[in-house]
């Protein structure tokens, strides 16, 4: 049996994706043009070229000026942001009344945001779980600087879900009458864990203001904002659908939104402001949030992606991602050298249950030596493959994967500041151990191939040693081969 038959026998859903095969030829026709396999969508997604275009010829037909003034063209921008601003909130079935869509840089600004404007005081609570980008974790700063206590929730190898136990007593911790806010990921950007949202609902009923980070959920998974009602949601659009980057949104509920005190005042978030009055007026809702001029051209390109995957159906794409997440974990879990040493350890769950389409592993060779990750890309990059190695911006879980303990890490921040490399060489060094993997991670774009391309590498690791396949040797080596031919 060919391997696809094998795929599909074990995955008869994917059969139902067809309309995603037609897209990637038509609308994604330059991955197989240039021969890349792109393995990489938890760090970024990919537009579909019909996005430029309409982007373009909406850009190419208007005039659009700053909408913060009061003339045509600036009228026609404003109804654009307002447009899109709907439409945000449509998606994501938020009731305008409940929420607003605040426009960011990022899903980091989005929740910079946050973390400078939430009140926190002495007596509050910021609880957040090990499993969290570092920009949710850089929120514990602004909590530790305003006198209130941080607690986190760890996971638990190998799986690296939450540890029911801690977070039981993690959510017990709120005070009544206090601030207290809860963060977690809808899923996981290490390990493709989807916590589980019925933690909004009980969260919220022992008194905690829920931030729920959707960057890595929202690209193939349907957020229902009135089903679930988190108080905060950053994300980035560039990961949903590729383009445009640099705008990302803060989905809030308005009520939480009240409790907010925001530190400064900026143009475009003020009713009037006085020199001599010594005085402002913050607008009310998602207008005091954004500062300054919004990137107010990209802005309806948001609008364009979102009716993209609208089109698609959010559902198709999560089948998709599923399918090709269980093939990759079934097939590299399988891969063994021929003494019987398994070639993976995979940081996160083994079967589809509550996970996305990243797949995170440790590699290693037929002593039980781990291959060194930086090699590891080194190598896919000849193959044209991209994924990712390192942390991912994801201490926490890398440190629970990798074995790490408090007494450990704390030893590095001790002394002076560390690079990454630098972190990974004295880790090595002084004990032993690993801070990096290796991430794979596939989304509405990848096909069957992609991922047979990248079990393909994998088994040409098979029966090598660690030290036959080296160290990563090119930190200075940039692929740069980008078409610029524009004849
Ligand atoms: C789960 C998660 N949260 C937040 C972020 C931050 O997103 P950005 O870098 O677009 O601000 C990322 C980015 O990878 C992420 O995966």
């Amino acid at each position: 049996m060919s391997p696809y038959s094998a795929f599909l026998k074990t995955f008869p859903e994917y059969a139902t994706t067809g309309l995603l095969d037609e897209l990637r030829a038509r609308d994604y026709a330059r991955l197989d043009a240039t021969q890349q396999v792109y393995l990489d969508f938890t760090g970024g997604g990919l537009y579909a070229e019909s996005q430029l275009v309409d982007h373009y010829k909406l850009l190419s037909e208007n005039v659009f000026g700053n909408p913060h003034s009061h003339n045509p063209t600036s009228q026609a921008m404003t109804c654009l942001v307002d447009q899109a601003r709907a439409f945000v909130l449509e998606y994501f079935n938020a009731p305008p009344g409940d929420y607003a869509a605040i426009f960011t840089q990022n899903a980091s600004s989005a929740l910079k945001l946050v973390a400078e404007a939430y009140p926190f005081y002495p007596g509050d609570h910021y609880l957040l779980t090990f499993d969290n980008h570092n920009s949710v974790n850089g929120i514990r700063e602004y909590a530790r600087h305003k006198g209130a206590e941080f607690t986190y929730v760890p996971v638990v190898a190998p799986e690296l879900r939450l540890d029911e136990a801690a977070l039981a007593r993690g959510l017990a911790l709120a005070r009544p009458g206090a601030h207290n806010l809860f963060a977690f990921p809808a899923q996981s950007n290490f390990s493709g864990v989807q916590h589980p949202l019925e933690l909004i609902a009980r969260a919220h009923d022992l008194g905690w203001d829920v931030l729920l980070d959707a960057a890595a959920f929202a690209p193939s998974n349907r957020l229902d904002l009135a089903r679930w009602q988190p108080d905060f949601v950053p994300l980035s659009f560039y990961k949903m659908f590729g383009y445009p980057t640099g705008l990302g949104c803060l989905l809030a509920r308005r009520s939480a939104l009240e409790k907010l005190k925001r530190p400064w005042y900026a143009g475009g978030t003020i009713t009037i402001s006085s020199v001599q009055g010594d005085g402002y007026f913050l607008i009310p809702g998602e207008g005091g949030f954004e500062d300054g001029t919004v990137n107010y051209l990209g802005i309806p390109a948001v609008e364009i992606g979102l009716r993209y995957l609208q089109n698609i159906g959010v559902e198709m794409i999560h089948t998709r991602v599923a399918c090709l997440a269980g093939w990759l974990i079934q097939e590299l879990n399988a891969m063994q050298h021929a003494n019987g040493q398994a070639l993976i350890r995979l940081h996160g769950p083994a079967n589809l249950e509550a996970r996305g389409g990243t797949v995170t592993a440790s590699f290693f060779d037929p002593n039980g030596a781990q291959f060194d990750d930086g090699r590891i890309e080194e190598l896919a990059n000849h193959a044209g493959i991209s994924l990712r190695t390192g942390c991912f911006c994801n201490p926490g879980a890398g440190e629970v994967a990798h074995g790490l303990t408090r007494v450990v890490m704390r030893h590095f921040f001790q002394g002076k500041a560390l690079s990454f490399q630098e972190l990974r060489q004295e880790m090595r060094a002084q004990f032993g151990r690993e801070v990096s993997a290796v991430r794979m991670s596939v989304g509405l774009a990848s096909n069957f191939a992609d991922v047979q391309a990248m079990l393909t590498f994998a088994a040409g690791l098979l029966d090598h040693t660690a030290e036959e396949i080296g160290g990563c040797q090119a930190s200075t080596e940039t692929l740069c081969s980008v078409n610029r031919d524009s004849a």
